[in-house]
């Protein structure tokens, strides 16, 4: 896989979200050291952390965002997790180790779809072997003395197919069946297929904190007590293809080498957003729940500097994930989060505000523009859809007047504004098939403006 370079990186970033380029760079960078580390001799690699980052600024400018399309685009294990989720060792909820875990759990999924993936053309074939030996069972290999010959195995649904030919017309009725099989002209018919099933009751294991380690022991228990059972099933052909190839792709796969690489990705490219973490910052040292968040914090110094956690597919070295922390800093700022932590985020990166000029562009540009959205979702319904400049302008300027009026919550005002826009198009599309309808300056100013003129009313529904 080819690395980005951070300008690159840069440049994909841009194409989902407009603005806050100093962020871009630094994700960028933080993305570029990864590989870079990579390739330092090895003496020197493990010596290379991360550089964590926290991204500041205010609710809806595009920090989750690019966290997300970061891990896209360097197709990382990333999960993004909320600070304020976590508590203290020692208290009910969850513990910050858990989010190690769970991005191996999600790492050994990513990683175990791949390899499905790969063998998806072997598993295809011998399901297509299995299916036409239910269609057609093989004859018996010879005829043994007569008298002990085994009863030949019963052909559950051999409607129509001589059951038990000779070898030679065996063959070709066979490959009959197969192209018929793959053309779908047997699509119709129904088998009746062994299926696995892991009969684990359903079980809720509450955990508390310091117990999840032997919540893990607890399902793996369940997991081996109860035994796979079978069930027949009736299933129509694709179905029943689908199904047996993906009971022969588990067989395929190996899953202690799933389960390596996945923790070696974790450990060396996994990337863990952690979000809303100004919700834990506090320093006072006051009554109640403040006490613990300043607890949660020394609990995540390990792991952002560097700890080994259990999971259950093994130990797993967090040295090198990267971790981006974000949150709006508008009470708490980052200097009063407790030292050891701040310097472990040593990259500050600013998100600004964003100005009309940058709704226009989040509206228009992007590869998913919420223009862009409504237009595709209104096509499927035969009406196109067409806005024009001075509408777009008029819509921008609606999101900043009503974000600065009552609460700034940036891009996602947008969201607010166009549903409201266009509540009647959108309840009437289905009628309106075939039309096109155009979005002007004035159709936005008839459905918009008394609202806008309104505080109290923009208040609620804007
Ligand atoms: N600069 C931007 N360019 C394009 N889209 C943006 C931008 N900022 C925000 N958006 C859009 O607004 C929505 C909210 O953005 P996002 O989730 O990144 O907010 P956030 O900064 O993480 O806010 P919060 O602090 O509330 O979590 C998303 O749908 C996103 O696509
Ligand atoms: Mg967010």
């Amino acid at each position: 896989m080819k690395p980005l370079n951070p300008k690159e990186t840069v440049q994909e970033l841009d194409k989902f979200i407009v603005g806050q380029h100093n962020a871009k760079k630094a994700v960028a960078i933080a993305l570029r050291n990864r590989w870079r580390r990579q390739q330092v001799a090895e003496e020197l690699r493990d010596e290379i952390a991360p550089k964590n980052i926290i991204m500041i600024g205010p609710t809806g400018v595009g920090k989750t965002e690019i966290a997300r399309r970061l891990a896209k685009l360097a197709q990382s294990p990333f999960l993004k997790i909320e600070a304020s989720k976590f508590t203290e060792v020692g208290y009910v909820g969850r513990d910050v180790e858990s989010m190690v875990r769970d991005l191996t759990e999600l790492a050994v999924k990513q990683v175990r779809d791949e390899e499905t993936q790969q063998v998806q053309a072997k598993s295809q074939e011998l399901a297509e072997e299995r299916i036409l030996d239910l269609l057609l069972p093989p004859a018996p290999r010879k005829p043994v003395e007569a008298g002990r010959l085994n009863p030949p195995p019963e052909g559950p649904a051999d409607q129509g197919a001589p059951a038990h030919a000779e070898p030679g017309a065996q063959n070709s009725t066979r490959e009959k069946l197969r192209s018929m099989l793959r053309e779908g002209r047997l699509n119709d018919r129904e088998i009746e297929l062994e299926i696995t099933q892991h009969n684990v009751p359903v079980v809720e294991i509450f955990s508390a904190a310091g117990l999840e380690e032997m919540d893990i022991n607890i399902k793996d228990m369940f997991g081996n007590m109860f035994p796979k059972k079978t069930k027949k099933r009736k299933l129509k052909i694709p179905e029943a293809l689908a199904t047996v190839a993906k009971e022969e792709a588990q067989k395929l796969i190996d899953m202690d080498r799933v389960t390596q690489m996945a923790i070696q990705r974790v450990e060396q490219s996994g990337i863990i957003f952690l979000d809303e973490l100004d919700k834990i910052a506090s320093r006072e040292h006051g009554h109640g729940p403040d006490v613990s968040r300043e607890g949660v914090q020394r609990d995540l110094l390990p792991i952002v500097e560097g700890s080994t956690v259990t999971t259950k597919y093994g130990m797993v070295k967090t040295d090198h994930v990267l971790f981006i922390a974000s949150g709006a800093f508008h009470v708490a700022k980052p200097s009063d989060l407790i030292p050891e932590l701040q310097g472990r985020f040593p990259i500050r990166v600013e998100l600004s505000s964003l100005s009309k000029q940058d709704f226009v562009r989040i509206l228009t540009e992007p590869q998913n523009a919420l223009i862009k959205q409504y237009c595709a979702m209104m096509e499927t319904e035969g009406v196109r859809l067409t806005f024009q400049g001075d509408a777009i302008e008029k819509i921008a300027e609606i999101a900043t007047t009503v974000n600065q009026r009552t609460e700034n919550i940036g891009a996602r005002r947008l969201h607010t504004i166009m549903e409201r826009l266009l509540e009647e198009v959108s309840f009437n599309a289905p009628e309106l098939d075939g039309q096109q309808i155009m979005i002007d300056a004035a159709y936005v100013g008839q459905r918009l403006d008394e609202l806008v003129k309104d505080e109290d009313l923009s208040r609620y529904i804007l």
